[in-house]
């Protein structure tokens, strides 16, 4: 290790990165592709794909929430399978790298050639060799940021081991500094060079690792020191192959590519430690009908000092929207009285997971299900067409792709914020929205 490359580390972690950064100026920005685009699957096959990942994360957030009262212990929360990938070079001279995008961890990581094989992940582009890169230095574990991951320790050349627990599995490396250079920007940030891997198969999908957006200390967001970030995700279905697009700090802001009025909400304040950016829903309407149902329902609530339950995340990681129970009675009893006899069974099959799914024929969709209304606090309301929140499942049925979901809490998915460009104002404190064409941006 070169002393100046060590020295660079020791002025760039302990005045904070945000000083070796340049994505504070332009912001960045970066393209985001679906996992499945490279697939060549059909329509019906995407959406069994996504049921099959939202309850794998479904099942992993229940569990969180079960166990550390609603993730409120300061471990990190937890992808189980993502969604969108987005491409960037690390180092110099750089090596490529593809990272899933996740608003519900921390850590940025990505899996390195002293990998053992046989304990990592297979991935579609070679893993990162640190000794190839001049940028890269290793984290000293007695610098502040080691201890922004929950889990991390000494190792014995005093570096900065951790470890990382997701609903997909575990991954071990140690923290080290690098450059980053994205679609558009760059930036230095302490990352996770990760040797080891136990997940789920299948769950990096080809990815070589994850960039998390969460609200703590080491995610990309706040390592940048960026105030603001935004993205649009393009259609599932019937995209063109087009992007969805992601912007972390100057860059983020509504507007471009957007139609109609934005909405906009406060956050409300999570459990401390917990990475998840939590929405003060109040209600639901569908059609012209407003659900009878206490606004309270979705509140997030202490229910012995430092456990907190309920509440709605906003999340870029689950596939689709799962509801508390008694909100998804209410909303199954309403759209059945309205759609009565358009109503066709779900499709036999077990394997779409579908079996007591409201269901359609798919050429009726767009003349008989009626538009969803979320609404937030302060009078915002978020508008889903039929598209937002009902998925073609075979070639001539379409179901409700909204799940009666944890026990403990509601998750927004992605498949609801399609074609929504959403912003995440940190410093205002404030959640807003506008529908778009993100196909344009
Ligand atoms: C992709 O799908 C098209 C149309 O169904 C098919 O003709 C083609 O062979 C598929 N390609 C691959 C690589 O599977
Ligand atoms: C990593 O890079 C170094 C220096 O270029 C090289 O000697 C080594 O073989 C590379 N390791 C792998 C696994 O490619
Ligand atoms: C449901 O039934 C009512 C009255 O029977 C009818 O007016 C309405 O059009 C029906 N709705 C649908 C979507 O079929």
């Amino acid at each position: 290790m070169a002393p100046t490359l060590f020295f660079l580390v020791l002025v760039c972690s302990s005045t904070a990165l945000i000083t070796c950064t340049n994505g504070g100026g332009a912001g960045l920005r970066m393209k985001l592709t679906h996992v499945d685009a490279k697939g060549n699957y059909t329509t019906e096959e995407l959406v069994r794909r996504a049921i099959a990942a939202g309850r794998h994360r479904l099942a992993f957030l229940d569990a969180m929430a079960g166990v550390g009262g609603g993730g409120g212990v300061g471990v990190p929360v937890h992808w189980a399978t993502l969604q969108y990938v987005a491409e960037y070079l690390i180092g110099d001279p750089p090596q490529r790298a593809e990272a899933l995008i996740d608003t519900g961890s921390d850590l940025v990581w990505t899996q390195c050639s002293t990998c053992l094989r046989k304990v990592c992940a297979k991935q579609t582009l070679p893993y990162y060799n640190a000794s190839a890169s001049s940028t890269f230095a290793p984290v000293p574990c007695t610098e502040k940021i080691c201890a922004a991951n929950y889990f991390h320790f000494c190792d014995l050349d005093g570096g900065c081991s951790l470890i990382a627990g997701y609903g997909a599995g575990t991954v071990v490396g140690s923290l080290g500094t690098e450059v980053f250079a994205f679609q558009s920007g760059t930036a230095e940030l302490a990352f996770g060079c990760v040797t080891f891997t136990i997940i789920t198969q299948g769950a990096l999908q080809g990815s070589s690792g994850l960039i998390g957006l969460g609200r703590g200390r080491l995610s990309l967001v706040s390592q940048t020191g960026a105030k603001k970030f935004s993205y649009c995700l393009t259609r599932y279905f019937h995209n063109n192959g087009a992007s969805g697009h992601l912007f972390v700090g100057a860059s983020a802001g509504l507007g471009a590519a957007g139609h109609g009025a934005v909405m906009t909400t406060p956050f409300v304040k999570g459990p401390k430690g917990n990475p998840f950016y939590y929405l003060p829903l109040v209600g639901l309407t569908v059609g012209k009908t407003r659900l009878p149902i206490p606004s309270t329902l979705f509140d997030l609530r202490e229910i012995a000092p430092g456990i907190m339950v309920g509440g709605v995340i906003i999340d870029s990681g689950s596939p689709f929207t799962s509801l508390v129970r008694d909100a998804y009675d209410a909303l199954a009893a309403e759209l059945t009285a309205q759609l009565n006899n358009s109503l066709v069974p779900p499709p036999g099959d077990d394997d779409t997971g579908m079996d007591s799914a409201l269901c359609v024929a798919r050429r009726d969709v767009d003349k008989v299900v009626p538009t969803l209304v979320f609404h937030f606090r302060g009078g915002a309301d978020m508008a889903l067409p039929p598209e937002n929140y009902w998925a073609p499942v075979d070639k001539a049925t379409a179901c409700m792709v909204i799940a009666a979901g944890g026990r403990y809490r509601s998750v927004i998915g992605n498949f609801q914020q399609q074609n929504m460009h959403v912003l995440y104002d940190l410093a205002n404190g404030e959640f807003s929205f506008q529908a778009a064409d993100c196909s344009a941006l």
